[in-house]
Parts: structure tokens; sequence; C-alpha cells
């Protein structure tokens, strides 16, 4: 979401005559964008705002983002030198904040509401990749998991409408993108005002109706993040057995294997209920590749509920997983109880459950040797000119020797080796 979000910041200020640098040391305006979900992502900007500050030259400074959206005016105090402070729905009016700035104000800050008419479109030069675009579908949570700041800085849920979404759609794919990204923190509780879009589509949830209609444009690739236990609708998983342009991934944090943390973290499912949904994943004829989130070291959490987190990823075999070491997040329910697991402790149990699904992984890419992926080769590899890299529909990263004239095409690769975290192949019929 923060990567779409600057994608879309940087549109809009090219949009309105700024010039964008890949030189940190030649801009004039500096903007951070910043992520509070965990403490550590929390400290990364005052370090930064301090390199800024020893500039002679003295850039304008401005924070966007998560930490902005929390902390407001006491950003002024404690990062001496922010300049302005941009709310995560007032991105819309950060050329303003730029101006005020520039005409003299000291200290401006917005932290209000998005505007009705917001652009959410991104220009084709200000995406990350130049075939793979993000289309944000639903913003802010209502879940109030106890550990998560994303509802305080975020917001409540508001879903895009479904027909300005397929209009996004249809122009990306003029644009020469492949494979597009339906996002949001809960994308499964997309509940938009209207049915305008979904006219006709079949589906058992406003969610899977809009990936039935998002299919029916006939982009090459859609995928979808993050998905919430409770609100994954079996028919989620028919829609993607029916179309074949419904990448075979799944991203479903599940975040503690104990039924007591769940309800401490107030998920609002339970370890079984979990497991039906991962039941009907496993039965799709896709061969859908399952990822998680998981915290280890919640306020309470016993060795005995950490081994049922064990036992959990076992019975998954996650394809990939997220693990995080608890953090402690002002302003939220947990906050109140004691932070009691040992950061020593937390560090065990992460390379405890990583060492389960290091190996879940291995034997699941093992599985692939031999077989052949369709990859989006994205771009050039860091390690080699000769190497491409990009993922393939099931959403690994798959590296492969080819020539840059390939950039931007779906590549049939047969896997002939399986990495930590990616595979290697070669293309076929090159
Ligand atoms: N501490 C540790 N991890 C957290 N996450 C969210 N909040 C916290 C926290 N306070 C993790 C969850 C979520 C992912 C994006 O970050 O696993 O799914
Ligand atoms: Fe945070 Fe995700 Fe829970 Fe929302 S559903 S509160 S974003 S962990």
């Amino acid at each position: 979401m923060n990567v779409s979000d600057s994608e879309r910041v940087a549109s809009s200020l090219v949009a309105e005559g700024y010039e964008l640098t890949q030189e940190e040391s030649e801009a004039d305006i500096i903007l951070l964008n910043t992520c509070s979900v965990r403490e550590k992502a929390e400290h990364k900007l005052y370090t930064r705002v301090g390199q800024v500050r020893e500039r002679e030259d003295r850039p304008m400074l401005g924070v966007m983002g998560c930490v902005a959206q929390l902390e407001g005016e006491n950003l002024f105090a404690h990062g001496r030198g922010i300049d302005f402070v941009i709310g995560t729905r007032a991105v819309g009016r950060l050329g303003d904040a730029i101006s005020r700035v520039g005409q003299g104000e000291d200290r401006v800050i917005d932290l209000g509401e998005r505007e009705e008419d917001y652009d959410w479109s991104v220009s084709d030069r200000q995406r990350h990749s130049p075939y793979v675009s993000f289309i944000p579908i639903i913003e802010g949570c209502n879940k109030f998991c106890t550990y998560c700041i994303v509802p305080f800085s975020r917001g409540r849920e508001k879903s895009l409408p479904a027909s300005e979404i397929i209009r996004q759609v249809r122009r990306l794919m003029e644009e020469g993108v492949s494979e597009i990204h339906l996002i949001g923190q809960n994308v499964n509780s997309y509940r938009p005002s209207s049915a305008e879009g979904l006219e006709g589509v079949a589906g058992a949830t406003p969610f899977s109706r809009l990936l039935r209609a998002v299919a029916q444009t006939g982009i090459e690739r859609i995928k979808f993040a993050t998905s919430f236990p409770r609100d994954f609708h079996p028919d989620i998983v028919d829609a993607i057995d029916e179309h074949e342009n419904l990448c075979n991934w799944v991203h479903l944090p599940v975040q503690s294997g104990s039924n007591v943390v769940l309800r401490g973290m107030r998920r609002g499912h339970t370890v079984e209920s979990y497991m039906r949904r991962i039941d009907r994943v496993r039965e799709s004829h896709r061969d859908i590749t399952l990822t998680t989130d998981i915290i280890v070291g919640f306020p309470g959490e016993t060795e005995e509920d950490f081994q049922d987190t064990i036992r959990l990823a076992e019975y998954c075999k996650f394809d990939s997983g997220y693990i995080f070491r608890y953090s402690p997040r002002p302003g939220t329910p947990a906050y109140e109880l004691e932070d009691d697991v040992t950061f020593e402790e937390k560090t065990r149990r992460f390379q405890e459950l990583e060492r389960v699904i290091r190996r879940t992984q291995r034997e699941s890419q093992e599985k692939i040797i031999g077989k052949t992926l369709k990859v989006l080769a994205e771009r050039v590899s860091a390690k080699s000119d000769d190497v491409l890299t990009g993922h393939s529909t099931c959403h690994r990263v798959v590296n492969f020797p080819a020539g840059r004239h390939l950039l931007g095409k779906v590549i049939e690769v047969e896997v002939t080796e399986s990495k930590v975290n990616s595979l290697f192949g070669h293309a076929k019929g090159i």
C-alpha cells in the first residue's frame, strides 16, 4: 500500500510540474513515506530526518504515511527540520502543502479526509514496474486486531466503485500492463456503496464478484492481497478455479496457531476455521501457492501456544511466510498488556518457525522442479546482465537466462533449481 501511495504521489507531483530525481543530493524537496506497523519502521523516520537535516543546502522536508497520520503535530517537535506533515488520506493536497511552505509558511499540516474526486491512477512512468500495477480497491480497516495500528493510521474501510476499478484495468491494459494487483488491508471485505460495474456478475460476496468482473476484462494476470481469514469466502477459490487469469496465489495471514492467542488478538477466526479455508485452497486444481504472516511473542504467548503455531505451519505447508516479532504499538488495545515474552525468546521462536517454513517452502519448490511456470519477465537481475527475473502466476520469484528483448513478456520457464525464496530455470523455445 505504501509503494502504491508513493507511486500516486509521484504521478500527481509530476502532473503539477515537479521533476523527480533519483539523486537525493539533487533534491530541493524530500518527502519521506512512513510505516508504523512496528516500532523499528517508525525509528527509521527519525534516522532519515537526522540525515536530511545535516545537509547544508537545507531542502524542504515533508513526511507522509502512517507515522505522519498518527504523530501529526508531534513530528515537528520530535523531528526538528520537518516542514510539512501530510496524513494518509490527505496526499491529494500535497502540492498545496509544498506551495504553502514555499511561500514561507512554517509547520504546514494536513491530516484531513480524502477528496471525493481523488485521482487513484498512477502514470506509467511512476510505476515500480512498467508491466505490473497496483490498484487499491479498498482502503482502511475495520477489524481492530488488538496488536495492529492500521485501523488508526488508515482509518475506516472505504471501497472504490467497481466501475472505476474496471476502467483503470482497461486503461492499464491499453498501456501494456500484463499484471495487476488488487490491493487493500483486507480485500475480502470489499463493499462498494453501489453495484455499478458488477451488474450481471455472479458471486457470493462483492469481492468475488469483483474478481470475476476484473477477470472478464481479459487482462493477462490478476493477483490480490491481503486476505483476512474470517472474510475469505470459499467462492474466492471457486473464482480462481473458473478463471485462468486469476492467479494461483493466496496470501492469508494467520498470525498464530493458538486459539488462546487468536482470541487475545481478536482475529475473529480459530485454528479450525482457518484450516477449513486452507483445505479448500488445497483442493483447487490450480495448485495455489499459500503464503501467510505470523506474529511470534504476542503478550501471554506460552511455549505451548507457540508449538500450536508450529503445528499449524506444518499442517498448512506454507509456500512462504513473513514472521514478525510482536512489537507493542501505542494506542492499540494490546499495548495495555505486558509485553512479557523477552526479545531473545521472540527471536528463538522466530528462528524455529522460520526453519519449519523454510522446509515446507523447499518441499513445495522441489515438487516444481521439471515443471513449467509462466513467468512475467519484469527486470534484468541485479546479479547478472544475462539473467531476467520475474514472478510466476503462483507468485514465486523465478530467475532465468534470457535477453532484455523479452522484458514485459510472459515466458514459459522450465524450473531446474530451487533456492531460498526463488527458483531458477530455462526459458522454453528460445
Ligand atoms: N507487531 C508485530 N507484527 C505486526 N504486524 C502488524 N502489527 C504488528 C505488531 N504490532 C504484522 C502482522 C501483519 C503484518 C503486515 O505485520 O503479521 O499481517
Ligand atoms: Fe491490522 Fe490486518 Fe487486523 Fe486490519 S485485519 S487490524 S490491517 S492485522
